[in-house]
């Protein structure tokens, strides 16, 4: 389909909305209509780096230095023989969340790495960069300390150098265990954990702070990890887009665990370009199974007028605008979109922005707009559940807002739980929150109202687009 006609058809999907005043922009000859009522997010430079030595320093560089012992680890868990990332040496029988490091004292121990939540199974294959949707975050981290305690005293005694490798992420477990408790498997708690940390630490220098320096939110809003290879499309990160200026910045603040100080802060920053480059490398995995092609060319009509104008074009005449939706269009749950209006966020943007992360020429400027990003849709048919909260298990209900289950349930087993024809996650729906595999949609910040672009559309056409979607 020609670009002109594309934007035509967007042209009339504007009928669904009030207010609406689209734009035209003229790009190279192809004249892209944006939906009245949206914000492009601007664009921010980046650092460049290289990819295999982002990759390398990701599944083992020391950004977090603090953990179990390698030996007590090894007793613990047993050597894993998959080796699914390919890693040499004493990582080569680690599980792939987890990286043998040097602690700053020499003790070899063995710290948690950023694949805890971003990479996983579907269909049988280890992706990095997949979302983990299987984490379990329904119990207090901190919970297994005393246990570990007990095992590590009785190895090494707290006098020694074991015992002050193991000793930051002691603490840090600890202090943030409490608080990133989740009521649902799968759901993340990424943002209050960013927040907790923050809490413990000194802006500028660093530095571990015993008592909060700043209010820790009492909710926790949970979140789908996104997949990492849409980062390259996008101007900014984040479900809200306020992630904007340096990205390789934030990238690294999971490294605030169990970091020292800002000295290591700025070597740990000299790396993540090189990870920002390997991230921009990744490709969306292809789907694995049947797809009807004369479907596809329907539903690639139906996607470019209902679509397009929020999500982009796909394949040879690609397009992606980077809009932020306003709430009150996207009609999605509002917490995550609100929080950072919040006395408790306020102070944590405060903190970042005015602190070591938006220092310097690579500062990095978290910017609340409220609304939600229209991402881009690429692999979109692997990254079920679907919104920045997860609460839809397939594309269908995606786009039937009707057919949402309120309670539904599934069995937490990627390799086999795939349902190809609705796309997304075999569940099973029931009359209540059974236990915490149960997703509840009508908890706070859990919700699974709005986007209902696909209400207007026959079963038909919705099957049509499905199937175009499954192409992306
Ligand atoms: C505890 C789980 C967790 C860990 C550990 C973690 N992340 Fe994330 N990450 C998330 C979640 C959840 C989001 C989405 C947050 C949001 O948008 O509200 C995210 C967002 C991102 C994004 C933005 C994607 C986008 O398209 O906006 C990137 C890139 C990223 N993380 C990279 C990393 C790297 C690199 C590490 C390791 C240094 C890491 N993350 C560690 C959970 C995690
Ligand atoms: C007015 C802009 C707009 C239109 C039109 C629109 N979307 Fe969206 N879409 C969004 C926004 C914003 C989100 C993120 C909402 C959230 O996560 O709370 C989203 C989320 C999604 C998601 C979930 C992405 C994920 O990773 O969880 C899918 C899939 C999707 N849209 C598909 C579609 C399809 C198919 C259509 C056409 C029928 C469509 N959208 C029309 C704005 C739009």
């Amino acid at each position: 389909m020609k670009k002109p006609l594309i934007a035509l058809l967007l042209c009339f999907s504007c009928f669904f909305w009030s207010n609406c005043a689209d734009s035209e922009q003229e790009d190279n000859g192809y004249t892209y209509v944006q939906p009245g009522g949206t914000f492009v997010v601007p664009e921010s430079e980046q650092r460049a780096g290289d990819p295999a030595a982002g990759y390398d320093y990701l599944v083992s560089g020391d950004y977090i230095s603090s953990g179990v012992p390698y030996d007590a680890y090894l007793l613990a868990f047993g050597a894993n023989e998959e080796n699914v990332l390919g890693r040499e040496g004493d990582n080569a029988v680690v599980e792939p969340g987890f990286t043998a490091v040097d602690a700053p004292n020499g003790v070899r121990v063995v710290a948690p790495n950023c694949l805890q939540c971003h990479a996983g199974n579907i269909n049988g294959d280890f992706i990095v960069g997949l979302g983990n949707h299987q984490g379990d975050f329904t119990l207090n981290a901190g919970g297994v300390v005393p246990l570990v305690d007990i095992v590590l005293t009785s190895l090494y005694g707290t006098d020694s150098e074991e015992w002050e490798a193991y000793d930051p992420f002691r603490k840090a477990s600890l202090a943030i265990g409490p608080h990133i408790v989740t009521e649902v498997k799968g759901a993340n708690p990424a943002d209050q954990l960013a927040a907790v940390l923050a809490a413990h630490r000194d802006p500028m220098t660093l530095e571990w702070i015993e008592e909060p320096t700043i209010p820790i939110p009492s909710e926790v809003i949970p979140t789908d990890v996104p997949a990492w290879w849409l980062l390259k499309k996008k101007s900014h990160m984040f479900y809200s887009g306020m992630g904007r200026g340096d990205f390789s910045k934030y990238l690294m603040a999971s490294s605030l665990l169990t970091m020292k100080d800002s000295t290591k802060a700025a070597e740990v920053n000299t790396h993540f370009p090189d990870v920002l480059a390997y991230i921009n490398s990744l490709e969306a995995p292809a789907y694995p199974g049947n797809i009807n092609d004369s479907l596809v060319v329907e539903g690639k009509s139906i996607f470019e007028s209902n679509c397009a104008g929020c999500h982009g074009t796909y394949g040879a005449d690609e397009f992606y605008p980077n809009l932020r939706v306003p709430l009150n269009m996207v009609g999605t749950d509002p917490v995550l979109s609100d929080a950072y209006n919040n006395e408790h966020y306020i102070a944590f943007t405060n903190w970042f922005n005015n602190g070591w992360f938006g220092s310097g020429e690579d500062a990095a400027e978290l910017v609340s707009e409220g609304g939600y990003v229209a991402q881009p849709l690429d692999g979109i048919w692997a990254t079920a559940p679907y919104l920045h909260n997860g609460s839809i298990p397939t594309l269908e209900d995606l786009l039937n807002s009707e057919q949402r289950p309120t309670y539904w349930r599934r069995d937490f087993n990627s390799d086999s739980d795939l349902d190809y024809s609705k796309v997304g996650w075999n569940y099973e729906t029931l009359d209540n929150k059974a236990d915490v595999s149960t997703y509840d949609t009508t908890l706070p910040a859990y919700g699974n109202q709005g986007h209902t672009f696909g209400d207007n559309l026959s079963n038909d056409e919705r099957s049509a687009l499905i199937e175009y979607l499954k192409t992306l």
